[in-house]
């Protein structure tokens, strides 16, 4: 089938090279000119494993092309998807501009019969306000354009695999022809073992919203356990993994931390929630849960004061930059958020990452960047581990304690093997228990 991507960010470019690996004919268009060419290039934006690799193949086999021309990704296609961005606006609301210009955009250049699929995450209604932009501006094709809502559950660091062995894909439309288009497009996915989910729009893009903040909810649900965990003697991870056995529970995503980031959570549970507003209901639950994820990072802060007894002058060396690990993606990401905080209080920091050291310094210019964990460790008075990459497993503890200036380390992810850290000669303060004896 003809597809249309607008929008080549990590959602857009995801759905572009994954659908033109199963034989699509796919064009993707952005409105910044380098980004274009460097796709044309062969060159991803950012890193996600496989991209590069299905990049590539597309290109060579003529599957996938790539124009700063939005009209190429429109005109003549049967499917066109929206994957712009849809950030906060000045209150949290999901900010839409994007959304309207690329329904004008494809009023202006649709050319015969075509779905319009919504990718980005949006709030309920967003659907109908796009097609009613289609019908003011092209009333020649009302029975010809329809939009579907189709929003994507790809986790950052495996978004590729995610895409191409997806064990859901939800379509909500509310028009047979739309649903039949994306049942034939979705078709060597379902093959695949995919289960199509077929709703009204509205359910589907409420389902959504609904799945970011219930997955935030639990990670922040284990972060007050975690709090409650250090009070009462008990082991959060314990706890977890009992609450685990129960299949109504499930064990996932109820690692307590330094709590959850990355650009959906936040952005999506500010947006669900002026929804809820919106519609004329308070849902005060989901400030509660962005508060006990901002928590998170007060907590280790604290550890840290507690373990250095006065932070200013300190030099506190950060494990882990990226919002977790397998990706370059700093967007709001925990790690800077408490070198924010420690700047606050007059420590140096200093960060490594074997990935996202570059996005962490540009967005937190002050930090201090090490080539390695060895000469981050170099100096410092504490080691915090932010991210739990696995390279952090195999670190060789005895040289870092030989270059710091105090030998102690805060676990922010229950990461690190105490017993080992422990035998280093370091004081370790994990999250959400005590320190072994
Ligand atoms: C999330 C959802 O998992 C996807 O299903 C969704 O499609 C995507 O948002 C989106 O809306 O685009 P992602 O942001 O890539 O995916 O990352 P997650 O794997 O969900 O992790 C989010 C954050 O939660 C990370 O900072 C991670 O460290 C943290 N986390 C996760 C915890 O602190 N504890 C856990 O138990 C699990």
């Amino acid at each position: 089938m003809r597809i249309g991507v607008i929008g080549t960010g990590h959602v857009g470019l995801v759905t572009s090279v994954t659908l033109a690996e199963v034989g699509h004919a796919v064009t993707g268009a952005d409105v910044d000119t380098e980004k274009i060419s460097a796709l044309n290039d062969r060159r991803a934006p950012f890193y996600e494993p496989g991209m590069e690799e299905l990049l590539h193949r597309g290109i060579a086999e003529k599957t996938l092309v790539f124009s700063p021309d939005v009209k190429d990704a429109i005109a003549g296609m049967e499917v066109v998807f929206i994957c712009v961005g849809t950030p906060p606006g000045a209150g949290g609301e999901a900010n839409l501009i994007a959304v309207e210009r690329a329904a004008t955009d494809v009023a202006r250049a649709a050319t015969g019969r075509l779905v319009v699929a919504e990718k980005s995450t949006v709030p309920t209604g967003t659907a109908s306000k796009v097609r009613r932009i289609l019908v003011r501006d092209r009333p020649d094709l009302e029975s010809d354009l329809e939009v579907v809502a189709n929003p994507e559950f790809l986790r950052e660091g495996q978004a590729i695999e995610d895409a191409r062995y997806p064990t859901r894909i939800l379509v909500g439309a509310d028009s047979e022809w739309a649903l039949d288009c994306m049942r034939k497009l979705y078709g060597p996915f379902v093959e695949r073992g995919a289960d199509l989910i077929e709703t009204d729009i509205a359910t589907a893009e409420l389902a959504k919203h609904a799945c970011n903040a219930f997955l935030a909810l639990k990670i922040s649900f284990a972060n007050a356990l975690a709090r409650l965990s250090e009070r009462a003697g008990a082991d959060v991870t314990a706890v977890a993994d009992v609450m685990g056995t129960d299949p109504r529970i499930g064990r996932a995503f109820l690692d307590a931390g330094l709590g959850y980031g990355g650009s959906c959570f936040h952005k999506d549970l500010m947006a669900f929630e002026r929804l809820a507003a919106r519609l004329g209901y308070e849902f005060p639950l989901l400030h509660e849960v962005a508060r006990i994820n901002d928590e998170a990072v007060a907590a280790a802060v604290e550890k840290i004061s507690e373990a250095l007894w006065n932070v200013q002058g300190k030099r506190v060396a950060l494990f882990g930059l990226a919002f977790k690990p397998r990706t370059d993606d700093t967007r709001f990401a925990p790690a800077l958020a408490l070198a924010r905080r420690l700047f606050d209080r007059g420590a140096q920091v200093v960060g490594y990452d074997p990935m996202a050291s570059a996005n962490a310094k540009a967005e937190v210019a002050e930090l201090d960047i090490a080539p390695d964990p060895y000469e981050a460790a170099s100096g410092a008075h504490c080691i915090v581990l932010c991210t739990e990459w696995d390279e952090f497993r195999g670190l060789d503890f005895d040289r870092l304690r030989g270059a710091m200036a105090s030998p102690v380390v805060v676990d922010g992810r229950n990461f690190l093997d105490e017993q080992r850290v422990k035998d280093a000669g370091f004081s370790y303060y994990p999250t959400g228990r005590r320190p072994l004896p």
